[in-house]
């Protein structure tokens, strides 16, 4: 018996070794020490022994239960330990990496084009003026020279509100506000958005314009020339060709548009400028002495140039944007470019 409980030891001692987890343990107690355990059939054999023999092998036997108990705890705090330290390793930081980047937002593209067309004129003495998007048809056509029922009304398709209210075509009735509020001489700019139903990959119903206007006594068609023309070379590069071509405005006379050599083929001829080497980017003239006579200005005293253009079409031009729909699906791979 004295072997069996020898035995007993060193095989305990083996189990307890090999075990990785508290159920492991948990296992190996009871097989030992349980009330079916191994050792607790012992002991009670033990009980029916000799008393010289019961002494001795009881004084082992429960030397072996107090051994077997330390050596089952001191297992216990092992295995916490390791539990312990493989956790700490699975969620181990290193604090040494760099931190996650926070995603700045910015301006919009058309801000950012808006912002840069007010500021070139506004080296030239413009200022900002802003009005209503929602218009009367007397600001929006009526005081532009434009009567009812004037063929010139359908250049601008129009969302009407009722009869007398509309969504502006243009940024022009701003200019006409203006001038009714203030004398020249006037070097205004109003940016701001417009509406009119078209959609397409270069139109979409609501889109934003600066409009220009200066007036004072002896301007000219050279001062009209001037202005545009320090314009395009701020905005596109000092190199670049442009040209004033003949057109009409009901408010201005005479009119012209003005183009700038392709940006993207650089006059040869492509898809973007249909073969012809330039793009229209603006529209300007002289104003109509019809619209002054509508503000109260004397047209023998003032004269005065206006000009209009496109934000979107200026933003698509600079940037080498295909689809002006881009600017307001607010794609953030798009947005982010700029
Ligand atoms: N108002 C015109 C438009 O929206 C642009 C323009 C402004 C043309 C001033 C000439 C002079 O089409």
């Amino acid at each position: 018996m004295m072997e069996e409980l020898e035995g007993l030891r060193r095989s305990a001692e083996s189990d307890l070794a090999a075990a990785r987890t508290e159920d492991e343990l948990t296992h190996i107690k009871t097989k030992y020490l349980g009330r079916k355990g191994a050792l607790t059939a012992i002991l009670r054999r033990i009980g029916s022994l000799g008393p010289e023999e019961r002494q001795q092998l009881g004084k082992k036997a429960n030397e072996l239960k107090d051994f077997l108990s330390q050596q089952v705890e001191a297992a216990l705090v092992r295995i916490r330990q390791e539990d312990r330290a493989r956790k700490l390793q699975k969620e181990k930081i290193d604090c040494t990496l760099p931190g996650r980047r926070v995603a700045f937002g910015h301006k919009h593209p058309i801000t950012i084009v808006r912002e840069e067309i007010c500021e070139i004129f506004g080296r030239l003495g413009f200022t900002v003026v802003e009005g209503p998007e929602v218009e009367t048809d007397y600001y929006n056509f009526t005081a532009l020279n434009i009567p009812p029922d004037h063929p010139a009304r359908d250049m601008q398709d129009t969302f009407y509100l009722d009869n007398e209210l509309l969504l502006r075509t243009h940024t022009s009735p701003v200019q006409v506000r203006t001038m009714e509020q203030m004398r020249p001489p006037l070097r205004i700019l109003s940016p701001g958005r417009v509406y009119r139903p078209d959609s397409d990959v270069s139109h979409t119903p609501m889109f934003h314009q600066v409009e220009g206007l200066m007036v004072d006594r002896g301007v000219t068609f050279a001062d009209l020339k001037g202005v545009l023309t320090y314009f395009v070379r701020e905005m596109f590069g000092p190199e670049t060709a442009l040209r004033f071509r003949p057109s009409f405005f009901p408010f201005t006379e005479p009119s012209a548009e003005v183009d700038i050599c392709c940006v993207i083929c650089r006059g040869s001829g492509c898809r973007v400028c249909s073969q012809t080497g330039w793009l229209e980017i603006l529209g300007s003239g002289m104003v109509d002495p019809a619209v002054f006579e509508n503000v109260g200005y004397d047209a023998e005293e003032f004269t005065g140039f206006a000009f209009g253009l496109g934000i979107e079409r200026i933003a698509m031009l600079k940037y080498g944007i295909g689809d002006i729909r881009l600017f307001f699906e607010n794609d953030r791979r798009f947005l982010a470019q700029f």
